[in-house]
């Protein structure tokens, strides 16, 4: 799909919240002094574990909100890596409400917002968290509004969750372009309906899953010129 047609009519940026604004990582590189050798393997076996149980509480119709989710898959990361110093790990966990943005996001959003258009989060992260994490990144003037899957109660990738934006928005599925750095969040985003850029930040492989995000591009920086507002 060429990259004009893709932004033609778009009149909301939406992005997803962590892995593609937020560094996950950056939660437990902040006490990698303390983790050690463990460190990067314990951020992985997080995000992977924290992912799978909003994936399969959602297959099992028992939500539970995503603090309680990431506190649970943090701890049993640690377990795996056999940590089990419960002040380290609160400090952890703590630290995902301060996490630091990626360094495209900020210099990308001023742009986009200059441009007049509307810029939104949607994500798995409860309404405080994600506020959290706006605000000690200095995103707060950036950011027109906050969606949660805590207003529908389910987890990406169901469809009603990226329902929501369209009502929460007004607009229709095709005047949204959604980003996400998650391969599987912006196949679920195409497949509602929305317009998506993958932003494969990760150098990932292709999902083999029915729909296919419209663009790929390994950095939000590409954003402004490709909607035309790169001043
Ligand atoms: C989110 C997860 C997918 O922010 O990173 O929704």
């Amino acid at each position: 799909m060429c990259q004009q047609s893709f932004f033609t009519g778009v009149k909301a940026c939406m992005f997803d919240a962590y892995g593609t604004l937020f560094d996950f990582n950056s939660a437990v590189s902040r006490h990698r002094g303390r983790l050690g050798s463990a460190a990067d393997s314990v951020s992985a076996l997080w995000r992977t574990k924290q992912l799978e149980y909003t994936w399969l509480r959602s297959l099992m119709g028992r939500h539970a909100d995503f603090w309680q989710v990431t506190q649970d898959a943090l701890d049993y990361a640690l377990e795996a890596a056999a940590v089990s110093d419960l002040e380290l790990r609160n400090a952890i966990v703590n630290t995902y409400l301060e996490l630091d943005c990626y360094p495209d996001v900020k210099g990308t959003l001023e742009k986009l917002k200059a441009g007049g258009l509307q810029l939104v989060i949607l994500s798995n992260g409860t309404p405080a968290m994600l506020e959290a994490a706006v605000k000690s990144s200095g995103l707060t003037d950036l950011i027109n509004g906050i969606l949660s899957v805590e207003e529908v109660g389910i987890y990406k990738p169901d469809p009603r969750v990226y329902g929501l934006a369209v009502d929460r928005l007004g607009l229709q599925a095709k005047q949204i372009a959604f980003m996400s750095a998650n391969s599987w969040d912006a196949v679920g985003a195409a497949n509602y309906g929305l317009r998506v850029a993958w932003v494969n930040r990760f150098g990932q492989r292709r999902e083999r899953l029915p729909s296919q995000p419209d663009l790929e591009i390994n950095s939000l920086a590409y954003l402004p010129t490709l909607l035309g507002v790169d001043a």
